[in-house]
């Protein structure tokens, strides 16, 4: 009897080897004489290289090359559309233009990783330098582009007979109208972006973190002018992506190039501060937002502008409104308005809830603002302006429990001891305060296959190149497998990681999980049909002659004519080592329906009222992500969510300087993300309720596997959207000071 580990609190299938070091990341894979490479980067913003002065590196001790703009030694190739999309917009070291402070303009190779750093030091450049277009202020707000589901992100909806977003504002009982700033962020994932690059004769395999391991390798490719299946992009633990692994930057190609140029293989490892400029980043964003409602509280009209970084070599259009056009509130006036500056600045890229955490941190402040100006309590005035079908739209959701996540959440958070009144609640030094916001993440499924093998050791193996950026995704194929096939968790062996396996879905858009799983019962289905076929045409099997549909599968056994067998046993008197089948599925879930995980995040902070600090003190955040496959993961990933909200509040933000285009931080002394002691215990509810629609069908045919779909959905990023705002909705209670620039820090509570 076998118990389907699915909704259980699984250890991580790869925790042992994590924690004992066995795991093997990007740039702990050995290679016989590898050489190491560090990259050189430009210390101007815009401009021109004059001359790169190599002589001295090349004099250095274990130096090997040393390539600089314009060598043509490497031999990089632009990549083609359609996947223009996920590499740089320029070849790097190809020409003499600086694009950006910190952009790669040199690289030393030597024999070992201290010679070519060391020499990398020696290498100097002078400039023709142009000033920088460094600041929002200096260029022109040009409309972004469309959004990443390729609607048009600029929206204008009014009720009949209003002429203008203004009027309708005009004409509200109640109005808020503030502006929000948040600064650069970084994905700063605690590994570092690290690559090897071993070439055997005409082929490459390339040990690399990487949120989709078939196109990193298929967009390698292009770069490096062979073809795709000349590519292998090994990336089997990943420390971080939170969309710093999505694209293919200068890293893997620099060395992939060299190496091929050199003949051996080739390591090259970012310094953090390499990271900063060479990684991508999340934009700046200045938010406007206006709130027009009825004295009760009920909107009439929201306008939602913003205008973003966007650098001239291309990078991520952020629309941060994406919730507030068509998800959370219906309101008959609308008006939503994204801009963007072009810059001379690093690659941006998706961050973590790329535009619904800066775009709820607005949102959900303004909300805040409506609920102190009319009087009633926020978790009250997000009730009477809750959407039951899109806004916009009118489109049903697949499931939508929003309204228990406020109602579970403030119970357990203990929302109704709170006063309204700011600066209630004072212990000592320390004011207490408590807010709340809304958190929403829509949930797309992507193509996927897996590969599911049955051997005749009785264990099986489910393959599928998705990436595990630590989130789980080792553990949710393996419980995902074992629930399929109704056998232990502890015989299913998970491969991912690997662009030679079948194509898998990306680790992006929190949406891995949700197109896995179907796959997975797929391919199961699959499987056993192939076995079963196996069964009555094999002369060695008992049930040779027979018809298949009288067989029946369960718990990892067939069963007819009063016998039963293991698949491992019918292998084994079959001779064959194993059967497997392969299921993909292309994108999409059925037309006519909205799909979006949602959530409610409650915070307490105390705020010292001598010296401005901010403790959270307590969090609580209930969501709806659909059925839950594995209990202990889903809930660090809202905890790991959560975290990244509350840095995003607090702690981070990289300075730029606006005359010469250089970001300030270069270590993470510099660079401010929340740590242990920052954080309270985080208390995280699931609902669990299994999503109809977005993974097929829900059923359970009683025990033959296949025409199970667990309902699953994404919740990768859903604990970063609403939190940050969460924090600073708890200081304003706490302080009665409303801080729309992040961070929050000491200062501006002083
Ligand atoms: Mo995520 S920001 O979709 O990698």
């Amino acid at each position: 009897m076998t118990t389907s580990p699915v909704g259980r609190e699984i250890d991580r299938v790869d925790g042992r080897l994590k924690v004992t070091g066995a795991a093997q990341y990007s740039g702990d894979y050995p290679a016989p004489d590898t050489a190491y490479a560090h990259v050189v980067t430009s210390t101007i913003a815009r401009g021109t290289i004059r001359g790169i002065d190599t002589a001295a590196a090349l004099a250095a001790p274990g130096v090997l090359r040393v390539y600089a703009a314009e060598d043509t030694r490497l031999s990089l190739y632009p990549v083609a559309d359609p996947y223009r999309g996920l590499a740089e917009s320029y070849l790097p070291l190809r020409d003499t233009t600086v694009r950006f402070h910190g952009q790669a303009i040199a690289m030393v190779v030597a024999e070992s990783v201290e010679q070519a750093r060391d020499a990398a030091a020696l290498v100097t450049a002078t400039y023709d330098a142009q000033p920088p277009r460094a600041s929002l202020a200096d260029g022109p707000r040009v409309p972004s582009g469309p959004t990443l589901t390729g609607s048009p992100s600029q929206v204008t909806i009014l009720a009949p007979g209003v002429e203008s977003i203004d009027e309708a504002l005009a004409a509200s009982d109640v109005v808020v109208e503030a502006e929000f700033e948040q600064p650069m962020q970084h994905h700063v994932a605690m590994e570092p972006h690290a690559v090897l690059a071993v070439w055997d004769g005409d082929q490459v395999t390339v040990h690399a973190g990487a949120q989709i391991p078939s196109a990193y390798a298929l967009v390698l490719s292009q770069r490096l002018g062979v073809l795709p299946p000349q590519v292998r992009l090994i990336g089997r633990y990943v420390g971080g992506g939170f969309g710093a692994r999505v694209v293919l930057y200068s890293d893997a190609p620099l060395a992939a190039a060299a190496a091929r140029e050199l003949g051996r293989p080739v390591r090259l490892t970012l310094t953090r501060e390499q990271m900063f400029t060479l990684t991508g980043h999340r934009s700046q964003v200045t938010q406007t937002l206006g709130l027009g409602a009825s004295r009760d509280g009920v909107l009439n009209a929201v306008s939602h502008g913003s205008v973003a970084q966007m650098p001239a070599i291309g990078g991520f259009t952020m629309t941060p409104a994406h919730a507030t056009s068509d998800t959370l509130y219906p309101t008959p006036n609308l008006h939503i308005d994204p801009r963007q500056v072009i810059l001379d600045l690093p690659i941006s890229r998706a961050m973590r809830g790329p535009n619904e955490a800066p775009g709820a941190f607005a949102l959900e402040t303004a909300m805040d603002e409506l609920a102190v100006a009319t009087g009633v309590d926020p978790v009250e005035l997000r009730l009477r302006n809750y959407a039951t079908a899109t806004p916009t739209t009118g489109r049903p959701w697949s499931s939508k429990h929003l309204d228990e996540c406020y109602r579970d959440g403030a119970r357990r958070f203990g929302w109704s001891a709170r006063s309204a009144t700011p600066r209630a609640r004072v212990d000592g030094q320390w004011l207490f305060g408590t807010g709340m916001a809304t958190a929403v993440y829509p949930a797309t499924r992507h193509p996927a296959s897996v590969r599911i093998r049955l051997l005749d050791d009785d264990t099986a193996v489910v393959s599928t190149a998705t990436s595990d950026l630590g989130t789980g995704a080792w553990t949710m194929v393996a419980v995902a497998g074992a629930d399929a096939l109704g056998i232990p968790l502890e015989r299913v062996t998970p491969e991912i990681g690997d662009s030679d396996l079948p194509q898998g879905a990306p680790a992006v858009g929190s949406s891995a999980t949700h197109s896995t799983v179907p796959l997975i019962v797929g391919a199961a289905r699959d499987t056993i049909a192939e076995l079963k076929r196996r069964a009555v045409t094999d002369s060695g099997s008992p049930w040779h002659g027979t018809n298949a549909e009288d067989l029946r599968y369960e718990r990892g056994s067939l069963h007819a004519n009063g016998r039963s067998m293991t698949f491992g046993q019918l292998l084994t008197a079959l001779g064959s080592r194993g059967v497997d089948a392969t299921a993909s599925a292309p994108a999409g879930a059925p037309a006519g329906y909205a799909y979006h995980s949602f959530g409610a995040h409650f915070c307490e902070v105390r705020v010292n009222r001598l010296t401005g600090e901010t403790r959270v003190t307590r969090f609580t955040t209930v969501a709806d992500v659909g059925r839950v496959i594995n209990v202990r993961a889903a809930r660090s990933q809202i905890v790991g969510g959560v975290v990244f909200g509350i840095g995003h509040a607090l702690l981070e933000h990289n300075p730029l300087e606006p005359d010469t285009g250089r970001l300030a931080a270069s270590t993470l002394a510099d660079y401010l993300v929340p740590v242990n002691a920052d954080i309270p215990d985080i208390d995280v509810h699931l609902l669990d309720r299994p999503d109809p629609l977005l993974t097929g069908p829900i059923g359970d045919d009683g025990g033959e596997v296949g025409t199970r779909s667990l309902g699953a959905r994404g919740l990768g990023e859903i604990g970063t959207v609403g939190s940050a705002a969460a924090v600073g909705n708890a200081v304003f209670n706490a302080t009665g000071i409303r801080v729309r620039d992040l961070p929050i820090t000491l200062d501006k509570l002083l």
